[in-house]
């Protein structure tokens, strides 16, 4: 082979290698995001649902300050098992929070944050996946979608009575997440699913 035929004979090679390893990459991808775009909205309506379940028979059982007690108890609780069944990590995430543990801390979450709150109020309502180097991220956002809401996310005093409050604030010394209204954004799910898992 000529000098100029191998240069040709390898540049073809490199440039079909390179376009077909990128198509297929892109393929997979987007594949993975669609997969994952799918198991996020299962699962992340699957723990509203328990968590509201719970929290319904609560307030029937014994008003909104013994639900706060149950929440406090079984909020995390309901939340890990459906992590445990689905294999991903399931939480909540919010700038103005009742448990410490819901703060928006990470870099990425904070962007996600931002771009929940500046978007126009339709784009807002989106659910969105994120990839990262180690993950597939499902975000969704958590709106005050009902009046029961408002019992412990409301104005205290108003739509939460003396007795909640007490209940809030003895368990929840730093609570931030009241003076919401209907509609409100309240936080985000966000489903983590490892890459290495699949
Ligand atoms: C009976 C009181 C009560 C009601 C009603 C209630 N919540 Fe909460 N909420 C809580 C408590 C208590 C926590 C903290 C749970 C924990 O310790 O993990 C919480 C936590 C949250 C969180 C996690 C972020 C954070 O601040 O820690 C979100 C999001 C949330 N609630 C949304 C809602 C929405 C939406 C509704 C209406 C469908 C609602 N809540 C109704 C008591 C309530």
């Amino acid at each position: 082979m000529k000098r100029t035929d191998l240069l040709i004979y390898l540049f073809v090679t490199l440039v079909l290698y390179s376009s077909c390893t990128g198509k297929r990459s892109s393929e997979k991808t987007t594949e993975n995001i669609r997969t994952y775009y799918s198991l996020g909205k299962e699962v992340s309506a699957s723990a509203q649902g328990a968590l509201i379940q719970h929290l319904s028979k609560a307030i029937e059982e014994g008003g909104p300050a013994y639900a706060v007690q149950f929440c406090n108890l079984k909020a995390m609780e309901v939340i890990d098992s459906i992590s445990m069944v689905n294999n991903c990590v399931v939480s909540r995430v919010t700038d103005l929070n009742r448990n410490p543990g819901n703060f928006i801390s990470s870099e990425e979450d904070k962007n996600i944050w931002t771009y929940y709150t500046n978007e126009i109020s339709e784009k807002a309502a989106a659910d969105t996946v994120v990839e990262t180097p180690g993950s597939i991220v499902y975000f969704k956002p958590i709106k005050i979608g009902m009046p029961t809401c408002l019992k412990c996310h409301g104005q205290p005093g108003v739509d939460i009575d003396q007795n909640t409050m007490l209940v809030i604030d003895s368990l929840y010394p730093k609570d931030l997440a009241r003076n919401y209204k209907s509609g409100d954004l309240r936080g985000l799910w966000k489903i983590e699913f490892s890459k290495s898992v699949q």
